[in-house]
């Protein structure tokens, strides 16, 4: 589903946001990186697409261990960002797609390993982009998602959505572990295999590569303070004298596509 005003946003926020997403010590986290790689499982003959790839950081990581790896995404400024670390690393066996991912230009089973990092939290219908997923992915390939979950008590997911929509308005929704994990079914997929890592930092140096409306910086730096005494966004958060600490739990699901 694209809805134009949801499509703005994220068109928006990304082209603002490229390259202090792209160059974030979170973001760029080679060991995160070599997770996602080992979770997909790649052969020297895969064909990996990644879905919504913005800088390009998960289709570099992959390129060294498959035979082509490619990146779709709808921010040109992204795309212009994963051009240049490709070349950068001189990696010759990867390309990069202008898209929209709810459609995928591609064929059934057009690859092998297909993959999307924190991009699930910013559709508004993740069912259908992980549809398009499984759809090109051959039959025996493998899907791997990653995202940030939210926690399972329902107040508190809701907390921490309120504040990552603040914090960037092209946020949809962070889905909780199961939720994430029943997509899989839904999609005809077994149960994942799943990993997990946090993504840490201090709040900021989160702010200073978000983009919220003017004044709502203060209000996340209280949601965030906070928190730390009630726990009211259910992630772990730790408060030293003006430094604030999080810590957004990561999962990565790994399924194969049925054969
Ligand atoms: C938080 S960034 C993640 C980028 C990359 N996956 C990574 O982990 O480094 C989210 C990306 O999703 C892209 N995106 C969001 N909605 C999209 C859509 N409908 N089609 C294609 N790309 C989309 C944005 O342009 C942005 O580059």
């Amino acid at each position: 589903m694209t809805d134009a005003n949801h499509q703005d946003l994220i068109l928006d926020q990304f082209t603002r946001q490229a390259t202090v997403f792209s160059t974030a010590a979170a973001i760029t986290d080679e060991d995160a990186l070599k997770m996602i790689v080992a979770a997909a499982r790649p052969a020297y003959d895969d064909r990996v697409l990644d879905v919504a790839c913005g800088p390009g950081l998960v289709v570099c990581a992959f390129a060294r261990y498959v035979r082509e790896a490619i990146g779709i995404d709808v921010t040109p400024a992204m795309l212009e960002r994963a051009a240049k670390l490709a070349a950068d690393n001189g990696l010759a066996n990867v390309a990069w797609h202008h898209g929209d991912v709810y459609s995928l230009p591609y064929d059934d089973g057009d690859f092998t390993i297909v993959t999307t990092r924190f991009s699930f939290h910013h559709f508004l219908d993740p069912a259908a982009v992980l549809r398009e997923m499984v759809r090109v992915c051959a039959p025996g390939g493998r899907i791997v998602v990653v995202d940030d979950y939210a926690s399972e008590n329902p107040a508190k997911a809701a907390a921490f959505n309120r504040l990552e929509k603040l914090r960037d308005p092209s946020h949809s929704r962070c889905l909780t572990l199961c939720e994430l994990k029943g997509l899989f079914g839904t999609a005809g997929l077994p149960e994942p295999d799943s990993t997990f890592y946090e993504l840490r930092g201090d709040v900021r140096g989160l702010l200073a590569r978000s983009f919220p409306n003017p004044g709502d910086d203060l209000k996340i730096i209280e949601m965030f303070k906070a928190s730390a005494l009630d726990d009211r966004l259910g992630i772990p958060i730790h408060v030293d004298a003006d430094r604030i600490d999080y810590a957004y739990p990561v999962a990565i699901l790994a399924a194969a596509r049925p054969a």
